[in-house]
């Protein structure tokens, strides 16, 4: 019997036309199992309670975080594995970066992952570190950004970059695009209409991050977005509810 099969396969064997046929059969069935289900479901992505679009002034400094390459040292991915999710907290969801184009994942560490820094150090810290990151972590090989502080930033173009987003699928609403420049200068002062803001962008952060009221700089735009990133879902009460299940 054993042999008769071993024979039967020295057919497949020989003939290098049958063999790719077969071949071609049997990857393309693995093709199909994987491919297919991708037709029938609505999203790969599950929403996430909490996460929102960037606020104008966040995704301002994220354009910085991304004009400066702060993803060539950083990434913005925690995979589920122990050593990571002890390190740097829960790991990253899809859902976190669904309002993200272009995401910042990353793929090089050079520096810790950033996707868990949101609330971690005071604006401060942030401050001293960008500016001179050797004085707060003596052994720190990252650049320092001091420039930043010096740059002004008005807002104004802010809207524009909205209605950009919002056509790739990001729901920004008329309203919102209509308040940005407004919503953008009461986050990054901490007066204005904040309520406004907070209705739009539930949990965002208003008051002036980089030590300077009298302006608003590209300094306090980046530390608005660092300090906003993984603030959008309550991991504490996701696992408390888990638990009860
Ligand atoms: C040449 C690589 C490099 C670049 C570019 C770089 N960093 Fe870093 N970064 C590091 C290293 C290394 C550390 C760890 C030492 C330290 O804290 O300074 C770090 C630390 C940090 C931390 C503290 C993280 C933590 O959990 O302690 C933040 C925040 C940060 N970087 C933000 C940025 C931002 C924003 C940019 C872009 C403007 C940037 N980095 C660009 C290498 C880099």
């Amino acid at each position: 019997m054993a042999t008769n099969l071993l024979h039967r396969h020295k057919v497949i064997e020989r003939n290098v036309t049958l063999l790719g046929l077969l071949a071609l059969v049997t990857v393309a069935i693995g093709g199909i199992v994987e491919i297919a289900p991708l037709f029938w479901i609505q999203s790969t992505v599950t929403k996430v309670e909490g996460v929102r679009p960037y606020t104008p002034l966040e995704l301002a400094g994220r354009d910085i975080y991304i004009r400066e390459g702060c993803y060539g040292c950083h990434s913005q991915m925690i995979r589920p594995f122990r050593d990571e999710v002890e390190r740097y907290g829960h790991y990253s969801l899809a859902a976190e970066s669904m309002y993200d184009h272009p995401f910042q994942w990353g793929s090089k560490r050079t520096g810790p992952d950033l996707a868990r820094v949101g609330g971690r150090y005071s604006d401060e810290w942030h401050n001293q570190h960008l500016r001179d990151p050797h004085s707060v972590v003596p052994e720190s090989i990252m650049p320092p950004y001091g420039f930043l502080a010096d740059r002004e930033l008005d807002g104004k173009t802010i809207g524009a970059h909205l209605t950009a987003l919002s056509r790739v699928g990001v729901p920004y609403s008329a309203e919102h695009i209509a308040q940005a420049t407004a919503d953008f200068t009461a986050q990054a002062t901490g007066t204005g209409d904040t309520a406004a803001l907070l209705k739009r962008y539930p949990k965002a952060q208003a008051r002036d991050y980089d030590g300077d009221p009298a302006r608003i700089t590209e300094m306090d735009a980046l530390i608005a977005y660092l300090q906003g990133l993984s603030t959008m879902v309550d991991f504490k009460a996701a696992q408390a509810q888990e638990q009860r299940k």
